[in-house]
């Protein structure tokens, strides 16, 4: 019988994020540095093995219903699918975040071993823009992986738009409209300060409330009343063309109703995006640690879950690793 993994503010841990590997074949200047990052070893990232007993102590012991694999970028793993098909015999909700570029030559085999749900990160619809963005001229390839992601049968496929001022703010309306003509929903992130280039600054942040108006005033939308413990806010178009969302990670943080927590490519737990500190789970299980034990680190590291992030205040720490260390 599950129990539930409970944080100190009451909030039951129902979703595991697991990166699969820290590099990437992308270099996204909201991540990380025109030169990549030092990547891992590989005696340092987890095994299959490994994450499947990791995913599946969470999963029974703890009831957790959703995994979501991450990175870097997921697809560099070799042999994705056999993950996926070990994962997905947990009976798990079971989605990805891709960056989409090699999405086409994925899409079938991930779907046959049974993935669900895909979110494609798509900031730009120009190709210029795009190579700026991503230091990667793929904007056909991310366009042709997101049409291999609806044609595979995914569902559903969400498109993940990370908007900074004076880059692309330009162009929600026209991301709107894709999404709007494809049948998939558009997220809108505002831009958060895990770039690793330390080029964030709060003034490139655009809002919840600026997105929302400026789709708004081609494409009048409504709010849909229930969020629950997803990070995106979401409207729908009142044409009945689809829905869009916005996740306001700094404007109006979502962590009063967070139940996630995360696993690193090298096996750390952290209880928070912003989390300051990691629990090796790796070297533990490596130690030869039972499960009974693995089990009194998760409950000590959830024991210390923040009660949310502070971006917005004077004592905020940005985190030592970057987005596609931590794995979005
Ligand atoms: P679903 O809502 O289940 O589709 O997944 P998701 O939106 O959580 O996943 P995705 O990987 O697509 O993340 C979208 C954006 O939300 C990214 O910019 C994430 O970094 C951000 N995000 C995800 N989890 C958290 C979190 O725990 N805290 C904060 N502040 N942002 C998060
Ligand atoms: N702020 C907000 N979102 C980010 N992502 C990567 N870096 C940042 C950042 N600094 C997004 C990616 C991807 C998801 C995993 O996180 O675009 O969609
Ligand atoms: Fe790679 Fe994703 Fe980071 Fe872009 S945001 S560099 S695709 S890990």
């Amino acid at each position: 019988m599950a129990s539930d993994l409970v944080d100190p503010f009451g909030r039951v841990i129902k979703d595991l994020r697991v990166s699969v590997t820290d590099r990437c074949n992308f270099r996204c200047t909201y991540c990380m540095p025109a030169e990549g990052m030092q990547w891992l070893p590989r005696s340092e990232v987890m095994t299959f093995e490994e994450i499947e007993r990791l995913a599946r102590l969470f999963v029974e012991r703890y009831g957790v219903e959703g995994i979501r694999l991450t990175g870097g970028e997921p697809t560099v793993r070799a042999h994705l699918s056999v993950l996926v098909a070990k994962l997905a015999r947990l009976g798990v909700d079971l989605a990805l975040t891709t960056n989409g570029a090699t999405f086409r030559l994925l899409a079938h085999e991930l779907r046959e071993a049974g993935l669900r749900r895909v979110n494609i990160s798509l900031d730009t619809l120009d190709r210029e823009k795009f190579e700026r963005m991503t230091r990667r001229d793929e904007l056909v390839r991310v366009l042709d992986g997101i049409d291999a992601a609806i044609e595979a049968g995914f569902d559903p496929v969400k498109i993940n738009a990370v908007v900074e001022r004076g880059v692309n703010d330009d162009e929600i309306v026209d991301l709107a409209r894709f999404g709007r003509d494809r049948g998939v929903e558009v997220r809108f992130i505002e831009f958060m300060p895990l770039d690793a280039t330390g080029h964030w600054m709060s003034d490139a942040v655009v809002s919840q409330d600026e997105i929302v108006a400026a789709i708004h005033e081609v494409f009048p939308i409504e709010l849909l009343p229930v969020r629950g413990a997803a990070p995106a806010d979401r409207w729908r178009y009142l044409d009945g063309r689809g829905t869009v969302g916005v996740i306001p990670t700094v404007t109006k943080p979502f962590c009063g109703d967070c139940d996630r927590v995360r696993l690193t490519a090298e096996g750390q737990l952290r209880t928070c995006l912003f989390a300051t500190d990691e629990f090796d789970l790796l070297r533990a299980m490596r130690s030869g640690e039972s499960d009974d034990q693995l089990a009194e680190r998760i409950e000590r590291a959830v024991g210390t879950k923040w009660a949310g992030h502070n971006i917005n205040q004077v004592t905020f720490v940005r985190p030592k690793r970057s987005m596609s260390q931590i794995g979005g």
